[in-house]
């Protein structure tokens, strides 16, 4: 926590100094210039402000930190004569006021409100911040080599400060693993935020990332806080990160080499103590030839890259997944399925799946509220995506699924072996006539 002590006479300000630099970062001013020029330059939580002095009125001042700052927590001093004036001060937005002589013990209870209200305006913002959608009961399904493999290689990056760069698919996890690798880490307590650069204008990225003070530019009226800042140590985390423009990458770039950054119209920097999860389904060093993406910040962020395998790679846990979807919306759809049929499986096992896991837990969705028993089979599969889904198994040579004319033509082939191409016999055993048969054989001729 920083406080500024604004008061002319140092022979108060010094014994609070004394009581309070134990437990607090303080600075201090004189006069409402010396004032107004510490927080332009640094970082202020607390400004406990006196009301008369040298060069003007506190209350003025007062009002320009409502206007400028309006997450600093103001508490005015007085003396005696001027409680009124206090009070008034306390309608304008200050938490509270103090009268001078002060009370040291009043004074350091009405700084621990002071510091705790602060605390609770920062939640405020950090919980508008986060993301809606943040599951707190995150599992990430697999068993197979290559999600292993990615399960070990975060284990190693949890409570690292580096920045993490998430590639993969559409539909692959991404989104997923990196709540994964938030909750997992020591920063787990901490905001969780998420920027979806590709959903945000080129013009308002810059304010999504930085915030502005009131002024800043024309439009803004008011004060904004950006991510950065929201953050504090918690995970920000960049979605499609290849979407950012040249001139943001080059702002980003910045702020993960210095570890700082300012509010947009403002003159003070701001420590960025969050780390950066980034992710893309972009392949950026394609970009990077192409120029659409720096090659510096590329560096940067893939300090610890981690890949994630499309699920077509991955088809071992195709099994779980489906079950794991099933348990999902059985909850969410109040269901009581209890499991798919194995020539279900089967079909998806075939299946190459282009949307990766996001396909296959819409399929799933489908499915459970389409379905009729409490088993999800192929019955189910009636609807226009399943068509789809069926006509790539058509196509696809490995398929299983066979038309009934080319089942038809198999079984004729087998019993045919079987009686040593005598066609009376096999009539007899398919229950056909001889000329049916024939005809069969010929036609496939
Ligand atoms: N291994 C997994 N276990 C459980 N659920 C998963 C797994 N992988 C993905 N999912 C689920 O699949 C859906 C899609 O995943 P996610 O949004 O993380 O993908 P993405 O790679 O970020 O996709 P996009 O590139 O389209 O943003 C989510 O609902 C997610 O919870
Ligand atoms: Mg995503």
């Amino acid at each position: 926590m920083n406080i500024l002590l604004v008061d002319d006479d140092n022979n108060l300000i010094k014994p609070l100094v004394n009581l309070l630099e134990n437990y607090y970062t303080i600075k201090t001013a004189n006069t409402l210039k010396e004032a107004r020029e510490v927080v332009k330059y640094h970082y202020i939580d607390i400004v406990l402000l006196d009301i008369n002095l040298p060069d003007g009125s506190g209350i003025a001042f007062l009002d320009e930190l409502m206007n400028l700052y309006p997450d600093i927590i103001v508490i005015m001093a007085t003396a005696n004569d001027n409680i009124r004036d206090a009070i008034n001060c306390v309608k304008k937005g200050a938490v509270d006021y103090l009268v001078k002589p002060y009370n040291f013990d009043e004074l350091k209870l009405i700084i621990e409100n002071a510091v705790n209200t602060r605390e609770l305006k920062r939640k405020v913002w950090q919980l508008e911040n986060e993301i809606k959608s943040y599951q707190s009961d995150i599992e990430f399904i697999g068993i197979s080599e290559k999600i292993k493999e990615v399960l070990e290689k975060i284990k190693n990056v949890y409570d690292k400060d580096v920045s993490i760069l998430i590639l993969g698919a559409s539909g692959t996890g991404k989104n997923l693993l990196a709540q994964l690798i938030h909750k997992k880490s020591k920063r787990r307590d901490k905001p969780f935020i998420s920027i979806n650069c590709a959903a945000i204008p080129e013009t308002l990225i810059e304010n999504e990332f930085f915030g502005h003070i009131k002024g800043a530019y024309t439009g803004a009226y008011t004060f904004q806080y950006g991510k950065l800042e929201a953050v504090t140590d918690g995970d920000l985390f960049l979605d499609e990160i290849g979407a950012l423009s040249l001139n943001s990458q080059a702002k980003l770039l910045k702020v993960i080499e210095e570890k700082k950054f300012m509010r947009i119209g403002d003159t003070k920097e701001i420590q960025f103590s969050g780390r950066i999860i980034a992710a893309t389904s972009l392949n950026l060093e394609q970009a990077i030839k192409e120029r659409r993406f720096r090659e510096d910040l590329y560096y940067r962020l893939s300090v610890f890259p981690i890949e994630l395998p499309q699920l077509k790679e991955h088809k071992e846990d195709i099994r779980l997944l489906v079950d794991y979807f099933i348990k999902t919306f059985n909850k969410k759809y109040n269901l009581d399925i209890s499991g798919a049929d194995e020539k279900l499986i089967k079909l998806f096992e075939d299946y190459d799946w282009p949307g990766n896991v996001r396909e296959l837990q819409n399929v799933i969705e489908r499915l459970c509220l389409l379905a009729a028993g409490n088993i999800l089979t192929l019955t189910e599969l009636t609807d226009g995506y399943a068509k789809l889904l069926n006509k790539d198994l058509m196509t696809n040579k490995k398929s299983k699924i066979k038309t009934l004319e080319e089942v038809e033509e198999e079984y004729i082939k087998k019993i045919l072996e079987m009686t040593n191409n005598n066609i009376s016999q096999t009539a007899k055993i398919l229950g056909i006539s001889r000329k049916t048969l024939y005809n069969k054989i010929l036609k496939k001729a």
